[in-house]
């Protein structure tokens, strides 16, 4: 079957993203055939344009999306024809109007969620899903600091880590942004544009520090992350959107009181099955349950996912972002 696909042949900056014609064959064993009615845009698809994280090329791009399985290969078993479905990691290929995927990637989408929520809220919702109830667990009284508040998982981690029971500090550029973190479960809203964070974390906790940061900023908040911590506290880095965390000694971590490091990936946490259907399922719920709202902000069509990823590296969006093919 012919239809389009963004790949790109070279790396760089958001115009070697191309609309081409693909063609799409059966299904493989263990695949199947998803027509995509939203695809999800993240900033690890910036990470491999750039070239930051290598893939070998030419290459799709994207990592998540929404839609309806069109054929199914042998062996599939839990998938028919027709399924509404959703997914997050997988091979490079979301920006696509139909794709072969495997199929153990694939959950089944609630029928009370979209398309296009379902295509914003898996990787980042099950990003934040890992983070908060794997690799430290916040639990009530917690204060936790989450940098880039009003990007797409910081907003979902606002309102998750606030059900939770934690006192939530968020980071922001703007105070449009500081006004939406704030209606999306932060108590303090830090400008880190303007203030220096950690100190103003001191004065938030009594001088005490939070238990966790999760810093998907990288190298611009790294040093304060670790200056905002309480001893024992937990230093997890899941991201560089300002540019990949400079080398640093482990004593950094003595000096600070003991502190835990960690950086965590998605794809470690649901590569099994075993793994990712709990996860999955405790995102759904806590989406169903009206705790966490999927915010889907801006919408591009397909074909312009060049202008998504520079509105997305220009900080113009907030929230989740779709692509629609
Ligand atoms: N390890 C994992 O498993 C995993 C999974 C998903 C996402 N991530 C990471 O989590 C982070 C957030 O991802 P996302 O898709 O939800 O993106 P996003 O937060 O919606 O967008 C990135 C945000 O980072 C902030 N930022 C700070 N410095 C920046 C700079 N120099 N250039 C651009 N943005 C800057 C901006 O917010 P302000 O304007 O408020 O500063 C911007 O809106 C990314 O680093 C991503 O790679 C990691």
């Amino acid at each position: 079957m012919t239809t389009h696909a963004i790949r790109f042949h070279q790396t760089g900056g958001p115009d070697v993203l191309q609309w081409e014609t693909v063609d799409v064959g059966a299904p493989a064993p263990g695949q199947v055939r998803l027509r995509h009615h939203a695809c999800g845009l993240n900033y690890i698809d910036t990470y491999h344009r750039t070239g930051l994280y290598p893939v070998p090329l030419p290459s799709g791009i994207g990592l998540e999306g929404a839609g309806a399985v069109e054929a199914v290969g042998d062996g599939v078993h839990h998938l028919k024809i027709g399924d509404r479905v959703a997914y997050a990691g997988g091979p490079l290929g979301g920006y696509s109007e139909v794709r072969l995927i495997p199929a153990d990637r694939l959950v089944r989408l609630p029928d009370a969620l979209s398309f296009e929520t379902g295509a914003a809220m898996m990787l980042q919702g099950l990003t934040t899903a890992y983070l908060l109830r794997r690799t430290y667990r916040v639990k009530p009284g917690d204060t936790v600091l989450i940098h880039a508040a009003a990007g797409g998982v910081g907003l979902i981690a606002c309102q998750w880590a606030k059900a939770l029971g934690a006192t939530v500090i968020g980071t922001v550029s703007t105070d449009e942004k500081a006004a939406l973190a704030k209606a999306h479960g932060a108590d303090h809203v830090i400008l880190y544009s303007k203030e220096a964070v950690a100190p103003r974390v001191r004065e938030l906790t009594g001088g005490e520090g939070v238990a966790v940061v999760y810093d998907g900023v990288g190298k611009d908040t790294f040093q304060a992350s670790l200056d905002s911590l309480r001893p024992l506290g937990m230093m997890v880095s899941f991201g560089n959107a300002s540019g990949s965390v400079p080398a640093f000694e482990p004593i950094e971590l003595t000096n600070r009181g003991s502190l835990f490091f960690t950086r965590p990936k998605l794809a470690d946490y649901t590569g099994k099955r075993a793994d990712l259907e709990p996860l999955a399922a405790e995102l759904f719920d806590v989406v169903l349950s009206g705790k966490v709202k999927i915010e889907v902000k801006q919408t591009y069509a397909l074909k312009d996912a060049a202008q998504a990823h520079r509105d997305l590296e220009a900080r113009k969006t907030v929230g989740s972002t779709v692509l629609i093919p």
